[in-house]
């Protein structure tokens, strides 16, 4: 398998403000493995995020909540080593840093430590905002994460979008600034109306990374199983699908199938050779230790 060596220099805290400040779009992905981070390296992507989404999208559960801080940390160890140039963030999962500032040091500090992230990003505002000063403090960079906020989606009402009456929207918009504030040098708005994400915009002076939260940010993010077709539950409305790599796949692997039935894989060209007079000595060792001529499937 080959790998294209990048030329790009590695993107920085300040990269992504000097991006913010000249108004060149910020590109984030997320990446759970190895092979998904070179996608990601190759494409030229500015941001990955070892997403909690992994805990659905690779490790088949059925919510974000259940999975631990040990399984994002060994997803985050094999995206670092798939990773050169993005700036890598791994997300703190739900439990492993809300209970106190000196708990989500502790959890924070193993995903630089462990997994080689530059960065970690905690969900809502709240206490979070607390968590989030307390990280800074700590010299760990810190993005944050709006609107709908996926860990606790059964005290938001659901998977739905957030901030849709002027109350919620305003509520939205405190927790950005509070978050802002409390030193996070990125954000991410997910799921809040387009005129919300134009009303906020002026007041950020940190990047904003939108998924569903319209044009106005400084960037997207997309999960890498949305973007690319590769997930088969059910999709959020502000996903694209940019390719049905699922689709692909059951297609190769139905054919590989077909062919191991039909006995057409694998050919000639698969096999390994063995010199003639290699296995004339075979048969004739084979011959003497048995005594009888040898009639396995080895031809000459
Ligand atoms: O876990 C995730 O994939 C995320 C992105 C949607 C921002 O938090």
């Amino acid at each position: 398998m080959s790998h294209r060596p990048t030329q790009r220099p590695a993107i920085s805290l300040t990269t992504l403000a000097e991006r913010k400040a000249l108004g060149e779009p910020i590109v984030m992905v997320t990446a759970y493995d190895f092979p998904s981070a070179q996608v990601a390296e190759e494409a030229g992507v500015d941001v990955v995020l070892v997403g909690d989404s992994g805990a659905m999208t690779v490790l088949g559960y059925a919510s974000t909540v259940p999975v631990k801080t040990e399984e994002l940390l060994m997803l985050s160890q094999a995206v670092r080593r798939g990773l050169k140039t993005p700036l890598m963030v791994g997300d703190m999962p739900f439990g492993s840093y809300e209970a106190s500032n000196e708990e989500a040091i502790r959890t924070a500090q193993r995903f630089i430590k462990e997994a080689g992230c530059d960065a970690v990003k905690i969900e809502r505002g709240g206490t979070s905002v607390e968590r989030a000063a307390a990280l800074v403090g700590a010299g760990i960079p810190v993005m944050g994460h709006v609107g709908l906020t996926p860990q606790t989606a059964t005290a938001l009402g659901g998977y739905r979008s957030q901030g849709r009456t002027a109350e919620r929207a305003l509520q939205v918009l405190h927790d950005a600034l509070a978050l802002q504030e409390a030193g996070c040098f990125a954000i991410v708005f997910e799921a809040i109306p387009t005129a919300l994400t134009e009303a906020i915009m002026p007041r950020m002076e940190i990047p904003v990374i939108g998924i569903g939260a319209g044009p106005a940010t400084d960037g997207q993010v997309l999960v890498f199983h949305d973007l690319l077709g590769i997930y088969d539950g059910h999709a959020a409305r502000f996903v694209k699908r940019y390719a049905s790599v699922r689709d692909e796949m059951i297609k190769g692997m139905s054919a590989y199938a077909d062919e191991v039935r039909a006995r057409r894989y694998p050919e000639e060209e698969h096999g390994y050779t063995m010199a003639p007079d290699e296995i004339a000595r075979l048969h004739e060792l084979l011959r003497e230790q048995t005594g009888e001529p040898f009639t396995g499937g080895l031809t000459l």
